[in-house]
């Protein structure tokens, strides 16, 4: 029986006065939360490592009636992480929510770890897991002050489930590097425990696990051979699938979910 001072269910997922960062928000999945985000009434801080394109994402969702400011940031440097969550701060107010989004797998030499160099192993170390835990220390100490906080770490299932390299080779395409799925899987156990460490201060820490966004650039024989991997039949689709979990996860609807890790991937890491 619902009585007056329980929450409706449109309360549980709004944002409205809640300030939110997004890294790497300026395209795909990032820009896909920031617009949840926004649409359902924060106030948006996009960041890119170019600052033209974070100020161009935070104008159309400016466009699309939201509050959005621009930053550029590097996950990978001290001295930008610091100034992006100051300059969100000093625009925004308090940052009640992040998304760690910057990151990828995209890969700029052999993928193959035989082949792979030692420097680009390391850089998707550091973008995808070291940016995550410096974005999260930014953030943390203002959240732990306040007492409430939202992060949600967006990692893969390629930190879950290991690869079959042939979809990628019969599509004539690089496949996946391990250092991606160790960058990813190191994400979803600090996601662990951050939640362990930032609960106790009021702080939901979360992961997303995406799994295969498109058909973007890929191969329309890769998309058919991965969509045959998928239970549901089909890659997850940018602008639409990503939001719900981003949304639900940065809401009060999710205040007694800490340390979780939402796969969104069609059912792609349960199927054999
Ligand atoms: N697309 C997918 O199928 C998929 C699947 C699983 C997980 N993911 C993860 O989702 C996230 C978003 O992926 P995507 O495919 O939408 O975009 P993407 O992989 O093209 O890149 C993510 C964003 O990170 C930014 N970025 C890269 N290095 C950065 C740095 N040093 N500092 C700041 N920003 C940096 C990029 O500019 C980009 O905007 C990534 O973490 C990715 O690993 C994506």
């Amino acid at each position: 029986m619902q009585t007056s001072d329980q929450p409706r269910v449109p309360a549980l997922f709004d944002l409205t006065g809640r300030n939110a960062l997004i890294t790497g928000g300026a395209s795909f999945l990032g820009y896909d939360m920031a617009e949840a985000l926004s649409e359902a009434g924060a106030r948006v801080a996009v960041t890119s490592r170019d600052r033209a394109r974070a100020i161009a994402a935070a104008e159309r969702l400016v466009n699309g009636g939201g509050h959005a400011i621009g930053i550029e940031l590097d996950v990978t440097r001290d001295e930008s992480v610091a100034g992006a969550a100051a300059t969100a701060t000093e625009r925004l107010g308090p940052i009640d929510i992040l998304i760690n989004n910057a990151g990828g797998g995209s890969s700029e030499s052999a993928a193959e770890l035989t082949r792979r160099d030692t420097a680009v192993i390391r850089r998707m170390i550091e973008v995808n897991l070291t940016g995550t835990l410096l974005m999260c220390r930014a953030v943390a100490d203002g959240m732990m002050t306040r007492g409430t906080g939202k992060i949600i770490n967006i990692a893969s299932i390629a930190g879950l489930v290991g690869r079959d390299r042939q979809i990628y080779a019969d599509a004539g395409m690089a496949g996946q590097p391990i250092d991606y799925a160790a960058a990813k899987a190191g994400v979803i156990g600090a996601t662990r425990d951050l939640a362990a460490w930032l609960g106790p201060h009021g702080i939901c820490v979360n992961a997303i696990s995406p799994g295969g966004f498109g058909p973007r650039r890929l191969p329309d024989r890769f998309v058919a051979d991965y969509a045959r991997k998928v239970p549901v039949g089909r890659m997850g689709r940018d602008t639409v699938d990503i939001k719900g979990a981003a949304l639900f996860l940065a809401a009060a609807a999710s205040d007694y979910v800490n340390g979780h890790n939402l796969v969104v991937d069609g059912g792609f890491s349960v199927w054999k």
